[in-house]
């Protein structure tokens, strides 16, 4: 029976109510900041874009476009077994991320309004933004019989501190990265109606026009900041972020493939396009983008998405935690090592190319 099977899946805070996954090094993550740093900003040399930017948020598109109708009415119970499971953490790894810019978009909104309006007020509608997305999601897990409790996630989370210009780098990274995520899911699913095993996925058009929003304004700020940009220690950054974000998610995204069957997708295939879009859009505002042809870039990730399977079947060996110490470490040796010849890959520079179309 489906309902026994979906209700033993998780670990509950209290009934209906998920244990938040484990923080690992592939989970999403809460930051903080410097946020005295932050307010004396200077933007003025990009205040106009700003601006602009601005009155799209305050614009608000999408304003009565979260709505669920009658379409989430339905029971959910066909999707079922791992697929449930790998559903359900879809909906809730979107949803902690959604939410983590909740909460530093809400918290620099709240301490910059009154030493840079612009900027505040920026960041507070794109905190109302990032409350509905994860709301939404949270919403959808609850058809699922499960939910996140977001005040205890607020409270028993770690949050990493990042520089602004590193929490500028990252967020603009993910920004895009998930307009891409969404807008690639949503315009296969167009032409695969037949995939469409959930309605959330409709949403997904109009929602990934606020994360493109959001990339933008963090591209302009970053603008307004021409040292985030154009030293050598920016290319060294950008570099670094550009391969920790595209990591991250083919390691997370290949290792849940199922969930990406289930709506007709090739994992592989999916992210080598979402690395590639978003690889191609970050050269507008990063110094370099990253040789993602070069074959070693996604032979090296290979080894690591070989590697982290080991490294699962060792912790579900059942060996003593001494012994799977000495199997696991000869993996995370490889895994380190893959990452930093990722690394030393030599980097595409397109800063050279300024006021050409890129
Ligand atoms: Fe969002
Ligand atoms: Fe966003």
């Amino acid at each position: 029976m489906v309902t026994a099977l979906k209700k033993e899946q998780f670990e509950e805070i209290r009934p209906g109510v998920k244990v938040p996954a484990k923080d690992t090094i592939l989970t999403p993550r809460f930051y903080t900041t410097d946020f005295e740093a932050m307010a004396e900003m200077d933007i003025s040399v990009n205040e106009e874009e700003l601006q602009a930017i601005l009155e799209e948020f305050r614009a608000d598109y999408n304003r009565h476009h979260f709505v669920r109708g009658e379409e989430f009415k339905e029971s959910f119970d066909s999707i079922d077994g791992d697929t449930r499971r790998l559903f359900v953490e879809f909906l809730e790894r979107s949803c902690t991320a959604e939410f983590s810019g909740f909460l530093l978009y809400k918290e620099l909104g709240r301490r910059l309004k009154d030493r840079s309006p612009v900027l505040a007020e920026c960041f507070t509608l794109m905190s109302r933004d990032e409350a509905r997305h994860s709301g939404f999601l949270n919403k959808a897990m609850s058809d699922f019989n499960i939910c996140l409790d977001l005040g205890f996630l607020t409270k028993s989370k770690n949050y990493t501190f990042f520089q602004p210009k590193f929490i500028f780098y990252a967020t603009y990274l993910s920004e895009k990265i998930g307009y891409w995520r969404y807008i690639t899911i949503y315009r296969h699913l167009e032409q695969h109606p037949e995939d469409r095993i959930y309605p959330i996925f409709k949403f997904f058009e109009c929602w990934c026009q606020d994360e493109n929003r959001h990339g933008d304004f963090f591209d302009a700020v970053m603008k307004a900041q021409p040292k985030m940009l154009n030293d050598w220690k920016a290319r060294l950054w950008c570099r670094f972020f550009l391969l920790s974000v595209f990591a991250t998610m083919y390691l997370n995204d290949i290792q849940r493939f199922g969930f990406y069957k289930a709506i007709g997708l090739d994992a592989r295939e999916y992210d080598k396009h979402v690395i590639e879009k978003t690889n191609d859009t970050a050269g507008r505002v990063f110094p370099i983008v990253l040789d993602i042809e070069n074959p070693e870039f996604y032979q090296r990730l290979e080894v690591c998405v070989t590697n982290n399977e080991k490294l699962r079947e060792i912790v579900n060996s059942g060996t003593s935690k001494f012994l799977q110490l000495f199997q696991k470490l000869p993996l995370y040796f490889s895994n380190a090592w893959q990452l930093i010849k990722l690394y030393f890959i030599k980097p595409i520079r397109v800063d050279n190319l300024e006021g050409t179309v890129r």
